[in-house]
């Protein structure tokens, strides 16, 4: 039988190709420069040897460096320590563990929640967990029904449970198109060749390129139709929409609908680290069983868990940040529109303002960080050709008068580049 001949490729060969690719990436700009901040993460913060108002963060309540939450988190160190130095199952539980656990259940109203050290751990571990339980049976085959902008943590669980199992298979629908979902469902429904044993829609609630939202209402209407398991990864969501921050599926009607939702700790929720899985009991104890990296990775530290714990008491207590985060959306989109940027329409924090062109967008936000305006591009690969845009993320930590100056920024920016 012959065999294509490897040719081995020695280290110093390796370094060499690493360095070819990371020209080609400089050449090509997809090569992803950091902009160190150089104080504390807020509305506004110091980068580039000067004030910047921050459009680029996910600290949509302006948690992040809030004085509660850093007391939290001062607190949780003195009484609880610095780490535990181990995973959950052996010795990485204390109580704050469970009581976190409980919180992020009550507030989104499923009946039980699971810590993981982030969410795109948690996203990982559901789908590989999930599709690797036979369940006593043979013979079957299971599918994933995927959005095709879900967020990379979602792509790679199902990639990997597919590797794991080869009993999975996965469509992925056009971007929130219930049409193309139901096609493929109905589709799949009346072929006897595809008699799947366990159906499973996966949608991130807000996406975060675009800064729309799934439609929930109807996602639970098809899921229940079709007997399908709903996933919902509610990370740029929980905190931030909804009257009472509880997210898409409050925005939607459908709060305490959902099976799945996983989301994290590092946005909205403090900005720190952490994700979760929530959903009813069994599921979420099944999760301590066999999510990998849940068993084999460390707990979550105290300070982290104490802060988080504040977080959900703040959004328990009013929801003060939520309606402050909602006007100033509502007014830099306004606000925006007015000076005549293009815009994505919706109602989300993230403002994706189009400029087209990958080298404007990358202009731009050089220029803008020159005149105090820390915002990033994306362009293609991260968003389809000619879809360039500056994505802009909206914080209950701004002021408008904050927002006053990035506004001004922009037009005058803009006007140079002639995108207004
Ligand atoms: C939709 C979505 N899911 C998951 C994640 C990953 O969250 P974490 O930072 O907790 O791993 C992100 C973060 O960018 C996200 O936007």
């Amino acid at each position: 039988m012959s065999q294509t001949k490897t040719k081995r490729m020695g280290t110093k060969a390796l370094y060499q190709a690493l360095d070819q690719e990371l020209r080609l990436a400089r050449e090509n700009k997809t090569y992803k420069v950091e902009v160190p901040v150089d104080s504390w993460q807020n509305g506004v913060v110091t980068a580039a040897g000067r004030k910047q108002v921050m459009l680029a963060s996910n600290n949509y309540l302006g948690l992040a460096n809030h004085p509660r939450i850093q007391e939290a988190a001062r607190k949780g160190l003195q009484e609880h320590g610095y780490g535990l130095a181990s995973v959950r199952f052996i010795c990485g539980t204390q109580k704050i563990h469970l009581q976190l656990e409980e919180a992020i259940a009550r507030f989104l109203g499923t009946e039980a929640a699971i810590l993981h050290s982030s969410c795109f751990a948690a996203n990982e571990a559901f789908f590989t967990a999930l599709f690797s339980a036979d369940f006593g049976e043979t013979g079957y085959r299971d599918v994933i029904y995927s959005d095709q902008l879900n967020h990379a943590s979602i792509i790679d669980g199902i990639r990997l449970s597919r590797i794991a199992v080869k009993t999975t298979d996965s469509r992925a629908y056009k971007h929130n198109d219930m049409l193309d979902l139901e096609r493929y469902i109905n589709m799949d429904q009346a072929d006897q060749d595809r008699d799947y044993r366990l159906s499973v829609i996966a949608t991130d609630g807000v996406f975060s390129m675009e800064g729309d939202y799934a439609r929930l209402d109807k996602f639970v209407e098809l899921a229940k139709k079709s007997d399908s398991l709903l996933f919902v990864d509610e990370s740029h969501s929980t905190g931030v929409l909804g009257a009472t921050g509880r997210g898409t599926p409050e925005h939607c009607g459908v709060h305490g609908k959902i099976d799945v939702i996983t989301g994290t700790l590092g946005k909205a929720l403090g900005g720190a680290a952490g994700g979760f899985i929530a959903g009813k009991k069994a599921l979420v104890d099944f999760m301590r069983q066999k999510s990998r990296p849940y068993t084999f990775s460390n707990s979550l530290p105290p300070s982290i868990v104490c802060a988080s714990l504040e977080a959900i008491k703040m959004l328990e207590e009013d929801n003060h940040l939520v309606e402050k985060l909602r006007q100033n959306t509502q007014y830099f989109r306004k606000e925006i529109k007015r000076l005549g940027f293009t815009i994505l329409e919706g109602e989300h924090p993230i403002v994706p303002v189009m400029v087209q062109e990958a080298s404007t967008a990358m202009d731009m936000s050089g220029h803008l960080l020159d005149e105090g305006v820390y915002v990033r591009g994306l362009w293609y690969p991260v968003v389809p050709r000619g879809e360039a845009r500056l994505r802009v993320q909206i914080s209950a930590a701004h002021e408008v008068e904050d927002l006053d100056k990035a506004l001004d920024a922009f037009k005058k920016v803009g006007k140079r580049q002639g995108v207004i």
